[in-house]
């Protein structure tokens, strides 16, 4: 049995589950009820997905009705995440169209991703405004990143928790990034070394699908040579997790009944196997899309389609804009830009959000204490 969080890391969410399985906000594949499946079977949902902070604007509606359902489906007061993107041009105006939703919502958390550094007045801290503002309200700030040095500025900024998302990420993404395995450790060892005491959560994304990627994670620290954190953290004792203090899966919550994939989308992920050959990380996704534009900082993993085939072996980028938008009103999936991690072959069959993270959650702990009886 799991035990509970009530204490020491994590004490901020009351009910959840160690170790802490957190659902991605993906905007387009999960809502509110995933979001609350998630976090109703111990673990954290965040709800997708807030960008344009214009006041009033459609996309912050849009969130505020995923997260009633969220809450109808959760009660008042659970633990509820709800996930924004900072690029936008509105994001000045976060305090004032975000934070009254934030609170009317009951959320506990703000998962915050992608600033602009280039735009006007980003400069080095570009989260901090919108941080303090979450403080004020009471609630929690987790910041996704892609470096050491963006983990670190997080940190100087007032995160709460900082999420290190690995290349191996469905999704966008740092450009410019490396691995969970060598990326957390670091994290962890900056964050042991210049924020001692402050108690920052660190959360470790991208490439998890299953318990042993989860496992793995947990103990990416140096504490793992140190039997005595060990046997606590397997335990659930009041002690740090002594790698990554969580994990955070998206791809694997693409094959959930409660995500919004579509049918094309889910049976991509489910047949998809040897995800390292099969995605690719690219600018050209978005670009062929023209939906999004994402600052030059980031671009995203998404399986190979035709469109890409083609972009590599010459196709100019307007036929092949052309032939994508054709496809997408013939309805051919070929062309779609299906986002995923390269954990996809891991990805076998559709479940209930929170039979996943019971799952994963359970088959983690075994598994580390299969591994420490061992040593
Ligand atoms: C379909 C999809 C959509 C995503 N959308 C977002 C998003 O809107 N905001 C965000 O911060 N991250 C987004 N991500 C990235 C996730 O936050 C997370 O880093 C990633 O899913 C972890 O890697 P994994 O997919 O291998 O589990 C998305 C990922 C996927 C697969």
């Amino acid at each position: 049995m799991s035990s509970t969080t009530s204490d020491g890391m994590f004490s901020w969410l009351p009910g959840v589950q160690k170790p802490l399985i957190v659902s991605a906000p993906m905007l387009g594949a999960s809502n509110g009820t995933l979001a609350a499946e998630v976090s109703k079977a111990g673990g954290l949902g965040i709800v997708p997905l807030g960008m344009d902070f214009t006041p009033g604007g459609a996309g912050l509606k849009t969130m505020a009705s995923e997260l009633a359902t969220a809450r109808r489906v959760l009660g008042p007061s659970a633990p509820l995440g709800a996930g924004f993107l900072t690029f936008h041009g509105s994001v000045g105006r976060f305090a004032e169209s975000a934070i009254p939703m934030l609170r009317e919502h009951n959320v506990t958390v703000a998962w915050l991703f992608a600033p602009d550094r280039d735009a006007e007045n980003a400069g080095a801290a570009p989260h901090a405004e919108i941080i303090a503002a979450l403080h004020g309200a009471g609630i929690k700030a987790m910041v996704q990143v892609g470096s050491v040095a963006a983990a670190r500025e997080a940190a100087r900024e007032g995160a709460d928790v900082i999420v290190a998302q690995g290349t191996d990420a469905g999704g966008h993404q740092f450009a410019c990034g490396a691995g969970v395995v060598s990326l957390v450790p670091e994290v962890r060892d900056m964050l042991d070394e210049e924020f001692a005491g402050r108690g920052i959560g660190l959360v470790a994304a991208g490439g998890i699908a299953d318990e042993r990627g989860v496992a793995a994670a947990l103990v990416l620290g140096k504490r793992a040579a140190n039997q005595r954190a060990l046997r606590s953290a397997v335990a659930c004792a009041d002690v740090k997790w002594i790698g990554a203090d969580a994990a955070v899966m998206g791809t694997r919550f693409l094959a959930s009944e409660e995500s919004t994939a579509g049918g094309h989308y889910r049976k991509a992920i489910l047949e998809g196997k040897d995800g390292g050959q099969l995605t690719v990380k690219s600018t050209f996704h978005d670009d062929i899309r023209q939906t999004v534009v994402w600052p030059q900082l980031y671009d995203g993993r998404a399986i190979i389609n035709k469109s890409y085939e083609e972009h590599v072996s010459g196709v100019t980028f307007e036929e092949n804009r052309k032939k994508y938008q054709e496809a997408v009103s013939s309805g051919d999936g070929t062309r779609l830009v299906t986002w995923s991690g390269t954990a996809l072959g891991l990805v076998k069959e559709v479940l209930p959000a929170g039979e996943i993270v019971r799952k994963v959650r359970e088959g983690a702990r075994q598994r580390i204490q299969k591994v420490q009886s061992g040593l």
